[in-house]
């Protein structure tokens, strides 16, 4: 069965030596050709004697505060590496992002849950309409506003972007990537309020007329028609988000929270006995970029960091589907140990206070599976400095080989954390010295999982490690494959289709 999202949701890379190594042959090619008169050796020797002062005056004994939270976790990119990856906007009317949030604000009364957030700011700030409206405040929309940021990024002028890694180009032939401004997210959830029982269907469907429209520009568009979409990036952060086309976006670069929305069809359309493989060919770790979700609740510094009174915390619905049944049985093993708090909540103000006590207040806080392997939640658990405890088999996490999560959470199997009694013996030997060593940790990837740069409409310079930044580093570590992708398809003569192929890792 198809659920709606609400039932699904309460719940730089490291080519820089390459590329040194091109500049540098393509640099003494040219002085090959250009004939090394005198002046030219001169002016060589003064750039070598002056790089070689420079090497001294920034070597790491110089610059005792070399260890800056950039290069802990990413040691291949520093603030002053001039990596970028170029990237053009696709030509969709703005009715199809800003213009959502437009329709989104002037719903006259919206019954769902967690709207309660979003009355007050329709009732007194969104009086008249602005270039970029804010974001929903609904702890169930806004867990997935990566596309309103990615675009206010974008959208930023030119001379506030220095600290942005990607770069915009107004030519698709000059880019690397074209970014598609769909904000697929508002679509899904407009389509909900106005006609949820449409939403499956085409007819009648305003959000699945939107996907097509998208989809029609797309296709007629030389940049497209170049490279079949490969190079071509979308943001679909809600797992239903863009669901009548995904066959067709399968080639391009999909920026998910997880894999949960393709486990469900593979569940529907196979007969195999091992329901956890991925038997689909559109998603993969290597093609597409794993995201975060937006955290809701607000970060504690490590100096705020007080005395935590209670072992283990999970705030979050009892039932769920597939994966999430684990959640019942976890429940049932753990809610009568003295020093571990389940409960459940609400998506308002009253949720979210209980959820900030409740993280603030204990050393670990579980993770287990929902209908999907991720949810904000471990998001939230480390803007509140609670050491995630990771129980869910087949998740993938966001920016990995950039941030070690082992550096900062726990793993555990799911079938080690069924066994009674486990969990809290495996959690209570755990050393107060190792645990403030793994907060530590924590304290310095918060940032990376930071998507709002304070600024209104998203529209301002991004923090240079937050979110946006690293998503756009990822995907620049796609552009080699990407364009291998591309040429392979050239080549092949008119006619021949090679069905896509599942590149499973
Ligand atoms: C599913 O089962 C049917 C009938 O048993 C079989 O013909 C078909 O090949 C199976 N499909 C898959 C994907 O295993
Ligand atoms: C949140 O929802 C619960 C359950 O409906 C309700 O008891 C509580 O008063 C609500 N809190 C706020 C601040 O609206």
């Amino acid at each position: 069965m198809f659920e709606n999202p609400f039932n699904l949701s309460s719940d730089c890379t490291s080519i820089p030596k390459e590329n040194r190594v091109i500049m540098k042959t393509e640099m003494a090619q040219k002085t090959n050709s250009s004939l090394c008169s005198v002046p030219l050796l001169f002016l060589l020797t003064l750039l070598l004697t002056l790089s070689f002062s420079l090497f001294l005056l920034f070597t790491p004994s110089s610059n005792p505060n070399h260890s800056s939270s950039s290069s802990l976790f990413n040691p291949n990119i520093s603030p002053s590496s001039h990596q970028s990856i170029k990237v053009y906007i696709a030509d969709l009317p703005r009715s199809l992002n800003y213009g959502l949030l437009d329709q989104y604000w002037a719903i006259q009364s919206d019954s769902r849950l967690g709207s309660d957030a979003d009355r007050e700011i329709r009732s007194t700030q969104m009086k008249k309409t602005l270039e970029f409206p804010p974001y929903p405040e609904n702890p169930l929309i806004k867990q997935y506003s990566a596309e309103y940021w990615i675009l206010g990024d974008l959208m930023t002028p030119p001379w506030q972007r220095d600290g942005s890694f990607a770069k915009r180009v107004f030519v698709a032939e000059e880019a690397d990537v074209v970014f598609v401004p769909f904000f697929a997210t508002m679509s899904a959830e407009m389509q909900l309020e106005v006609a949820k029982g449409a939403f499956r269907k085409k007819v009648g469907n305003e959000d699945y007329e939107r996907q097509r429209s998208v989809m029609d520009f797309l296709k007629s568009t030389d940049a497209w028609k170049k490279s079949g979409g490969r190079d071509h990036v979308f943001v679909l952060t809600d797992p239903v988000a863009m669901w009548h086309v995904k066959a067709e976006i399968a080639p391009a670069v999909l920026l998910v929270v997880d894999f949960g929305g393709w486990f469900r069809l593979d569940a529907k359309s196979s007969n195999s006995s091992s329901p956890d493989m991925i038997q689909h060919t559109q998603v993969s770790v290597l093609k597409d970029v794993i995201v975060p979700y937006t955290h809701l609740l607000p970060r504690l510094h490590l100096s705020e960091n007080k005395k935590r009174q209670t072992l283990l915390y999970f705030k979050g619905a009892k039932h769920r589907h597939r994966g999430g049944l684990i959640r019942e049985k976890l429940w049932d093993l753990l809610t009568n140990e003295p020093d571990v708090i389940m409960e459940e909540g609400f998506p308002n103000a009253t949720g979210k206070e209980q959820s900030i006590r409740g993280m603030r207040s204990s050393e670990f806080c579980l993770h287990p599976a929902g209908d999907t392997p991720t949810s904000c939640r471990l998001f939230d658990a480390i803007q509140s400095l609670c050491i995630p405890v990771v129980v869910s088999d087949n998740i993938e996490l966001p920016f990995e080989g950039m941030v070690d999560y082992s550096e900062f959470s726990v793993f555990v199997a799911v079938s080690d954390a069924l066994k009674p009694n486990w969990l809290v013996k495996h959690l209570r030997i755990i050393p107060e010295e190792q645990r403030n060593r793994l907060r530590q940790y924590m304290a310095r990837v918060q940032p990376v999982f930071e998507y709002d740069n304070g600024h209104l409409g998203g529209i301002g310079p991004v923090p240079p490690d937050g979110a946006v930044n690293h998503i756009w580093r990822k995907v620049h570590q796609k552009l080699p494959m990407i364009k291998e992708a591309i040429a392979r398809e050239r080549r092949k003569p008119e006619g021949v289709s090679v069905p896509l192929r599942c590149h499973c890792t």
